[in-house]
């Protein structure tokens, strides 16, 4: 194996190798500390040309290749295996912008550049990079791509597979693909972009993308509403993409509990509204055309405000509040996107990113809390998520003082209970972390034979030897 690294500290340099087993810990553990793997090395090339030289070497040597973007992941796919003869490769160097173009409004980037710079950038030239999630200050494009990400922003601009026009990737042969097209239409055979688009790095290594880019919204309005049921929010959500002429940008679903979590363990956060509610929902409409200040002001928070009150009257609302400015907007939103570390400090719990129809929302979250507590009569639901793509994270944490040993036994139970149901409703059992390691079991259980064949065809005939990110998705 010495020679193994040495013939890859040749491609990348001792700055691109990493063999302690202090400095791989981070590469090999997730984000929830729920997987920890061991690799030979970890390996950060460069540029393209080294992350082929490196995946050839790997293919000769038959050692298999995890790529690794922010380790942000939520279902392992970034994590070697414990007993794998494997090597993380982090796109962690790659982190050049390589071009800008606002008059054609796309930018290119390399795979590992932050997606929170991605966005500033955009900004910077007056245009909007859309992906929006809360790990967004540390997990890479090329995660967000090759999870097909979605975040808090879906429901008017899509996931991440649209909002990329071109990707340049490695394939497990080590061949450099270069399909950096800024095209809008290219009808020209297979499309192999969206074939490595959501692959979760099992058919190849996504190097460079050509993205969308977007006018920079001018006019925001950010509100917190209590409502009274997932009904009501619902039905808030339907009423409002006329009142806000087609401008909701996110719409975001909390139950209370995992609003008391994070206010229990963040610090800093605080209830913008006085009274207790069971549910709530994070409103936000935004516009490009710019809002008029001063005496005749207008804009999308009046629009919002009319339309909270008209919805009080109904019931629908119980009550709200507008914020004033961005501070005010960024403190509500921190409420939101503090969910997911607020859980981690908590203690485990399992997670379960589920999507139906929005319109079977209420329904499944009046059968499937009911199912929760069936399959375990102590747990503690914690719901939040995109209500307005019809994604929840409709969560199980484990009741108060237990630890791992003592609930994992009980998470079997738990997630057969919400994806029969989940299943039942037409729905997904993962609509956008993706499959990794943790649900690999639950895909296979819960897809067609037809589907699961063809996915292990198409891996088959793209990574014969079964050298790329192995043991994710589908077993082969
Ligand atoms: P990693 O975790 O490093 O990798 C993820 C997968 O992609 C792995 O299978 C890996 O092998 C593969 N991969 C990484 N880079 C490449 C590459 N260049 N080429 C090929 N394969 C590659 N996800 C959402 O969808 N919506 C959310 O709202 C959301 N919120 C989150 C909030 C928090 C607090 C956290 C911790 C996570 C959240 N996630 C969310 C999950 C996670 O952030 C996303 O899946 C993200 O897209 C992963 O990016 P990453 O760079 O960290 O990828
Ligand atoms: C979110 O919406 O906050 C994320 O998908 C993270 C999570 O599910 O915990
Ligand atoms: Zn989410």
């Amino acid at each position: 194996m010495s020679d193994f690294v040495e013939k890859l500290r040749a491609i990348v340099g001792d700055k691109g190798l990493i063999t302690d087993e202090q400095g791989k810990h981070p590469y090999v553990t997730d984000w929830r500390e729920s997987f920890v793997g061991n690799a030979l090395a970890v390996v950060r090339p460069a540029n393209t040309r080294e992350v082929a030289d490196v995946v050839r070497l790997c293919a000769a040597e038959k050692v298999s290749v995890v790529p690794q973007g922010g380790n942000t992941g939520l279902v392992g796919g970034g994590i070697p295996q414990e007993k794998g003869r494997e090597i993380v490769l982090s796109l962690n160097r790659m982190t050049r912008i390589t071009d800008i173009d606002p008059i054609g409004y796309t930018m290119t980037v390399e795979a590992g550049v932050i997606l929170k710079t991605i966005q500033e950038t955009a900004a910077a030239h007056d245009r909007l990079f859309p992906l929006s999630l809360a790990a967004e200050g540390s997990c890479s494009i090329g995660g967000n791509l090759s999870t097909n990400a979605g975040g808090v922003q879906v429901l008017h601009y899509g996931n991440a597979r649209q909002l990329v026009l071109g990707l340049e990737v490695v394939t497990p042969q080590g061949e450099i693909w270069n399909g950096l097209r800024a095209l809008k239409k290219d009808n020209t055979g297979y499309d192999l972009r969206d074939l490595y688009l959501g692959a979760e790095g099992t058919l190849g290594i996504i190097t460079r993308a050509v993205l969308k880019l977007w006018p920079k919204p001018k006019d925001v309005a950010t509100a917190w509403v209590a409502v009274p049921s997932p009904e009501a929010a619902v039905a808030l959500l339907s009423g409002a993409h006329a009142a806000s002429e087609d401008n909701v940008t996110s719409c975001e679903l909390m139950g209370r509990q995992g609003i008391d979590l994070v206010l229990q363990h963040i610090p800093g956060a605080t209830d913008p509204l006085s009274g207790r509610h069971d549910w709530y929902v994070l409103f936000e409409w935004s516009s490009t055309r710019a809002r008029r200040e001063g005496a005749n002001a207008g804009g999308l928070r009046e629009k919002m405000e009319a339309y909270l009150g008209e919805a009080m009257e109904q019931g629908l609302v119980l009550d709200a509040t507008i914020a004033q400015n961005e501070t005010q907007a960024r403190a509500l939103w921190a409420l939101r996107e503090n969910h997911t570390e607020a859980s981690k400090k908590e203690g485990p719990s399992v997670k379960h990113d589920i999507s139906v129809a929005v319109s079977k929302i209420p329904a499944f979250v009046t059968e499937g809390l009911a199912a929760m507590r069936k399959a375990l009569p102590e747990c503690r639901p914690v719901t939040f998520g995109h209500v307005g793509d019809g994604n929840l994270h409709f969560n199980c944490q484990a009741p108060a003082g237990w630890d791992k040993a003592r609930f994992l036994p009980h998470a079997h139970a738990v997630n057969a209970a919400v994806y029969d149901l989940v299943v039942s409703y037409g729905g997904s059992i993962s609509a956008e972390h993706g499959i990794g390691l943790l649900k690999v079991d639950e895909l296979a259980h819960y897809r067609s034979k037809v589907e699961i064949d063809t996915m292990r065809t198409i891996k088959r005939a793209l990574d014969p030897q079964n050298l790329m990110n192995p043991g994710k998705i589908v077993r082969v």
